[in-house]
């Protein structure tokens, strides 16, 4: 990246503007953050996969739009890139009391970045201060959004003091395990329990719509408080599992590997990540707890296959911890303070904060 720092702004002139950078300054800012979150692939790699990401069914035609903080009166591709995010458009369903649940739009923030050079500048605060009232109308034809959330890496402070307040982050983790059914020979063969291919999965996330949908309404009722959700994008080709049994009484998963650094090292901390987790009758029951327990043992036989050390939930429910105790499956619960940390700014009214909004189905498959 070009070096500028001789004469760098103050993070404060009225000069600087968010901007959507050219190819080329994508490129540049992907070069600079591969050290940061890319390095399990080679930067060609990398930098192949940023750009296919950029070019999929939830990103295109204006799914992803990238932000960049510089001066706009520079050529593009011959200024400072002073910070660098994007913000991903999802659906999202939110009740507020007393008003039917509406279907709108959320912006997520994600890969939040400033080069080493420009770091502690006071950059990233400017771009995210302007960025934070801009997602508030940005793509409005697309719906109305009533918030925007992030996940950040960096601890619950620095984006709480900038408008988007911490909420539920915490997640349970089970180790990688041998299919037990079958002594690790294929976790096919498991009993009581269908594994969920690409095909299977448009019908059960039409389904969970409608369970989210509903789960919005009775908490906005209930609690007299806004509730939002952000519902499971289309299906991807990733599997899952799923109890047997009749609709109504199943509990299944979906989930995705996630590959940080070499396989088979638990420091590169690859993780199996349980996207959605369903209790379809959401009942602390022996007959539930045997279900959940064969879903999450495809889990742990996948994690394993994979040379992946551990299975992650975020967010599980008061009933499914129940349900895991029961399981007798080793697990370890975990409250995060540093990383993933689900944060929200509010565009309505009240606070805004984790005891005045209801977030349902806070768990990985709305990252970004
Ligand atoms: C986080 C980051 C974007 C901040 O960019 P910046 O332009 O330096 O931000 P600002 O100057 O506005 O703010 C700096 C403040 O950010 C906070 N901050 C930066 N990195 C932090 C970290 N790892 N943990 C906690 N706070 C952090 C600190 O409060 C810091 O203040 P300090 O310099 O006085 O310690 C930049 O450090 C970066 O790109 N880091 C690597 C990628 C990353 O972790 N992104 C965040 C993902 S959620």
């Amino acid at each position: 990246m070009a070096n500028y720092t001789s004469e760098l702004p103050l993070a404060s002139a009225p000069t600087l503007t968010l901007v959507h950078p050219t190819p080329n300054e994508k490129l540049e800012v992907w070069t600079e953050n591969w050290k940061n979150w890319g390095t399990a692939l080679s930067l060609k790699d990398y930098i192949e996969r940023e750009t296919h990401l950029a070019d999929i069914p939830p990103t295109r035609d204006g799914g992803v739009t990238h932000w960049i903080l510089t001066d706009p009166s520079l050529p593009p591709d011959a200024r400072p890139i002073l910070s660098f995010c994007e913000s991903l458009r999802r659906r999202t369903f939110v009740s507020l009391p007393s008003v039917e649940v509406q279907e709108g739009i959320v912006h997520g923030i994600g890969s939040v970045f400033s080069s080493p050079a420009y770091r502690g500048r006071g950059y990233a605060t400017r771009m995210l201060s302007d960025l934070g009232p801009i997602l508030n109308t940005w793509q409005q034809e697309a719906g109305k959004s009533h918030f925007s959330i992030l996940y950040s890496d960096i601890g619950k402070k620095y984006y709480a003091n900038l408008g988007w307040k911490p909420f539920a982050s915490s997640h349970v983790s089970l180790p990688s395990a041998a299919s037990p059914a079958t002594n690790g020979a294929n976790v096919n063969k498991a009993e009581g329990v269908k594994l969920l291919y690409g095909e299977d999965l448009k019908e059960l996330c039409e389904l969970d719509e409608s369970y989210l949908r509903n789960e919005v309404a009775k908490a906005a009722k209930s609690t007299h408080k806004p509730a939002q959700t952000v519902p499971p994008k289309d299906p991807p080709t990733i599997h899952g599992a799923i109890s047997t049994g009749a609709p109504g009484s199943r509990v299944w998963i979906v989930f995705s590997r996630v590959f940080y650094g070499p396989l088979a090292n638990a420091k590169s901390g690859n993780t199996l990540y349980i996207l959605r987790l369903v209790v379809e009758d959401e009942r602390d029951t022996d007959e539930n707890a045997q279900k959940l327990k064969s879903v999450l043992q495809v889990a742990q036989a996948e994690a394993k296959e994979w040379e992946v050390s551990s299975v992650t939930a975020w967010n599980v429910s008061d009933v499914v911890k129940g349900l895991l105790k029961r399981t007798g499956l080793e697990h370890t619960f975990v409250d995060r303070e540093n990383d993933s940390i689900t944060s929200l700014m509010w565009y309505g009214e009240g606070r805004g904060d984790v005891d005045s909004i209801g977030w349902l189905g806070n768990e990985k498959f709305a990252w970004c």
